[in-house]
């Protein structure tokens, strides 16, 4: 018999082409459809984003308005909908109301089963429009408050701020969140998208896969790092106290939230443009609150690079943004599907666009093959 050689995890494993984005630990780079996510980030709205991960090129003026209007048709939830949404138990994590949400708009979908490429391309505008509305209307619901419609004058982060608090905060904040949108956008076969392309292959239709992905996200060794950042940041308290913390915190062999990355082993490249912003938000914010948390993170970063030589991932500096922005800790994985859904319908249409079962071999190490005994015999 010959041996297997099992790659655990799937670790360093190629298991298909993908001309979505591309992941380069050589030099720590990402690319979207081969532009750098750190000059989409600052030179376009996440809007612009969505379409050329969708579409494979930028779009023009007109191409975006037509894709911005097409979004905006598409913006708003059945009050059938928005009743379940009531009828979901308190205390619910955010990301598994999100789950059963999207899930749900499956079942309100009658034309499910097509998986032609322009249909799919038109769910995927309509998840992308919807998803943020079902993480608005579940933050205002769990907190006593009615809901909020969307509004067609907004653009995508102003209306989410809108659905959110019913005000768009100053252009700064909005311009992080954009940002972070971008960066969050894609990252090849991660996780989340990989479990995306497996439930898609075998046809189950994208509600399906998007509803496993954001399972798969879900989980804390995947997209629950921004969370966990900002647990420790709470926990670090002051910035006078963030270097003896993370001294001992490393003295203790903790894992440090937010800190290393299985593919960038010598910094993120999104990093260096999500930090920017988080420290433009500060300094309008300019609260003594927005300072601490800034301050905290500075100390942490270079004592933790200092000491380890481990830099921080994009969930360090998102986690205390999206705070400052005032929303509430639990809704940061969900925040990131607003803009993932955008990496994952795309690798859920190249996938069925030349489309094979993803079904993998195991290694056996059960029992060898025996007769079964008759009950009265056992
Ligand atoms: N805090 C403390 N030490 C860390 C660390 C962290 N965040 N990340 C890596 N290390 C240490 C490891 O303990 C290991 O030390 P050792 O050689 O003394 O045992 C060394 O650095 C090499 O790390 P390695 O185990 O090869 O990293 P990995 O590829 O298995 O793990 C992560 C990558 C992302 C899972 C890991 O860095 C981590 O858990 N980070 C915190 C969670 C996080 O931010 N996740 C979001 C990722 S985008």
């Amino acid at each position: 018999m010959t041996e297997t050689k099992i790659k655990y995890g799937l670790a360093g494993v190629v298991t298909d082409d993908t001309a979505v984005s591309k992941v380069m630990p050589e030099t720590n780079s990402l690319t979207y459809r081969g532009y750098a996510v750190q000059d989409l980030a600052t030179q376009c709205r996440f809007e612009e984003t969505a379409y050329l991960i969708w579409n494979g090129e930028l779009p023009t003026k007109t191409q975006l308005e037509a894709f911005n209007a097409q979004e905006k048709a598409n913006r708003g939830l059945t009050d059938n909908m928005i009743a379940v949404m009531r009828r979901f138990p308190k205390g619910a994590h955010p990301m598994a109301t999100l789950r059963t949400g999207v899930s749900f708009l499956g079942l309100e979908d009658k034309e499910i089963e097509d998986h032609a490429t322009d249909k799919l391309y038109e769910r995927a505008i309509s998840l992308y429009a919807k998803i943020p509305q079902i993480v608005a209307t579940d933050f205002r619901l769990r907190n006593g408050k009615e809901p909020i419609g969307p509004d067609a004058s907004l653009g995508f982060s102003e209306n989410f701020f809108h659905m959110c608090f019913g005000e768009v905060p100053a252009p700064e904040v909005v311009k992080c969140f954009d940002i972070s949108m971008t960066l969050y956008a894609e990252h090849s076969f991660n996780a989340s998208t990989f479990t995306a392309r497996v439930i898609a292959s075998s046809l189950s239709g994208i509600y399906s896969a998007v509803t496993g992905a954001i399972g798969s996200l879900k989980g804390p060794l995947h997209g629950g790092a921004n969370e966990a950042v900002m647990h420790m940041l709470e926990e670090v308290g002051a910035a006078e106290n963030a270097k003896a913390w993370m001294l001992d915190a490393l003295a203790t062999k903790k894992k440090i939230m937010g800190f290393g990355h299985r593919v960038y082993r010598s910094g993120d490249s999104r990093v260096p443009t999500m930090t920017d912003a988080y420290k433009e938000m500060v300094d309008i914010i300019g609260s003594d609150e927005a300072n601490k948390y800034w301050n905290m993170s500075r100390i942490l970063d270079e004592t933790m690079v200092g000491e380890k030589g481990i830099y921080p991932n994009l969930d360090f500096p998102a986690g205390p943004a999206y705070y400052l922005m005032g929303f509430e800790i639990p809704m940061f994985t969900p925040i990131f599907v607003i803009s993932r859904i955008t990496g994952w319908t795309a690798h859920i249409m190249e996938q069925l666009g030349d489309n094979k079962l993803i079904r993998p071999l195991s290694n056996y190490t059960g029992p060898a093959q025996r007769d079964v005994i008759a009950m009265a015999d056992r």
